[in-house]
């Protein structure tokens, strides 16, 4: 059986760079705006352990399964699924998992492109001054009547959704290795700024610190460790195929458990130096660490209008925040984008429109959410965008990654998982470990644990 060597969609031109747009698809408002807040409504340190754990022994093998699954196959996660599982004799109902992670993508991209029009809209009222000076209550009723209303909440994620549209319909090269060569530096060089900012104003790096580390295991629930179990499929872009897909773009021959590492460990330091500018600010200022999805949105324009030169700061703080947002949901659309390309023939332009305008649709739900739905409740207690994030990051993302896991280390060609990931064989079986046993092991006792304790 012959599969391609090179993808239909176009190429990374470099281990790098896909280092780059992988970095870029796990870097965003996972780190930055939700890591933080979770960790917050979690008690901090027990709940980081816990997170640090399942990236190390969940998320590396599984980040590996998918880029290799990926490049072993060549195509969108779904047409990938039937080449490898026929290659491999399985049963071609392996694709499933390519259906489930569109499902899944469509989920996330529903209040993700929410989140990110926030962003965009920070962005400016952060610069025009409004937080200077501003005191806390300020803060708070700025942001809760900013998402009350539904025409700017609206508004703000569809010009997100077209930025994203807009790249994704540029292809591979031209659109996103483009967008993360750019993006990705520029993001690092001004996050540590900020860190360096929190530590040498805030005076309260120490506490920040010691809320993020100090791993007192009492305040750890069941629940804490699936939600930290599902930040950690979430933060790294696992379990619906954006990975994969990314992976058939990697060229052969580049290392796959070093980068997957090395994505990992990328992905990992920004959600801790987030923390580490968050946390700080929200001390000195005297704020609840556990304020939910507000606290990015409350705490640093915040914290930001005491400061010098707070308002430009701050301002470009929300240009970072966005531009790691569109590197992210640039790779939610992919999976599926790629799958219309090959299936339907259609041109690229076609395809990221029908995709991103249906993700578009369905984060109008998210949108209201904070305004004329707020009082209505899907499931129990939650909002449509509660409902959403929920589902995706607590039961569709890990049991996605699950599969992929079980797939990758039981089902799939040994010898051809053996020459796409090339490492000694002792390294080799490792990987196989955790990819067979460890990882859909954890997985499974979490689910377990959090429906009956
Ligand atoms: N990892 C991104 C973040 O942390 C979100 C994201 C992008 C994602 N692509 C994904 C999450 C695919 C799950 C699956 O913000």
């Amino acid at each position: 059986m012959a599969i391609a060597s090179e993808s239909q969609h176009g190429m990374w031109s470099s281990r790098l760079m896909f280092i780059l747009a992988a970095a870029g698809s796990a870097v965003g408002l996972g780190n930055i705006w939700r890591f933080p807040y979770v960790a917050g409504e979690n008690g901090g340190g027990a709940f980081v352990l816990v997170y640090l754990g399942c990236i190390l022994l969940i998320g590396i093998p599984i980040m590996a399964s998918e880029i290799l699954i990926g490049r072993a196959g060549r195509q969108s996660p779904i047409n990938t699924m039937i080449e490898v599982s026929a290659a491999s004799n399985a049963n071609p109902a392996w694709q499933g998992l390519g259906w489930m992670g569109a499902l899944a993508g469509f989920t996330i991209l529903s209040f993700y492109g929410v989140i990110a029009g926030w962003a965009i809209s920070y962005i400016f009222q952060m610069g025009s001054g409004s937080f200077t000076g501003a005191d806390a209550a300020f803060a708070g009723n700025a942001f809760s009547s900013f998402i009350g209303d539904v025409g700017s909440v609206v508004g703000w994620q569809t010009l997100f959704m077209a930025g994203t549209i807009y790249i994704a319909a540029r292809g591979v090269g031209a659109g996103l290795e483009t967008t993360v060569k750019y993006l990705m530096p520029a993001l690092f060089f001004l996050l540590v700024i900020l860190v360096l900012y929190a530590a040498f104003t805030s005076g309260k790096f120490l506490e920040g610190a010691s809320f993020l580390f100090s791993f007192n295991v009492e305040k750890l629930t069941w629940d804490g460790v699936l939600i930290a179990m599902g930040q950690a499929f979430f933060t790294l872009s696992l379990g619906m195929g954006a990975i994969m897909a990314y992976g058939a773009y990697l060229p052969k021959g580049a290392s796959i458990l070093g980068t997957a590492t090395t994505i990992a460990l990328v992905d990992t330091a920004v959600a801790l130096l987030s923390g580490m500018v968050i946390f700080p600010l929200v001390f000195a200022n005297g704020l609840e660490s556990s304020s939910g999805p507000g606290l990015m949105f409350v705490t640093l324009p915040l914290a930001f209008g005491q400061m010098e030169g707070g308002a430009l700061f701050g301002s470009i703080f929300f240009i970072l925040v966005t531009f790691a947002a569109i590197t992210s949901s640039i790779s939610l659309l992919e999976p599926a984008i790629a799958w219309l390309v090959e299936k339907r023939n259609a041109s690229r332009v076609k395809a990221a429109i029908l995709v991103g305008g249906v993700a578009w649709a369905l984060g109008l739900g998210s949108a209201f959410s904070f305004n004329i739905w707020a009082d209505f409740h899907l499931i129990g207690q939650m909002t449509f965008f509660d409902v959403m994030d929920y589902t995706s990051n607590n039961i569709l993302l890990p049991l996605g990654g699950m599969l992929i896991a079980l797939f990758a280390g039981w089902v799939m060609d040994d010898q051809m998982a053996r020459e796409e990931l090339d490492v000694s064989p002792g390294i080799y079986k490792t990987w196989q470990f955790l990819a067979r046993f460890i990882a859909p092991l954890a997985v499974l006792v979490v689910f377990i644990m959090t429906v009956f304790a």
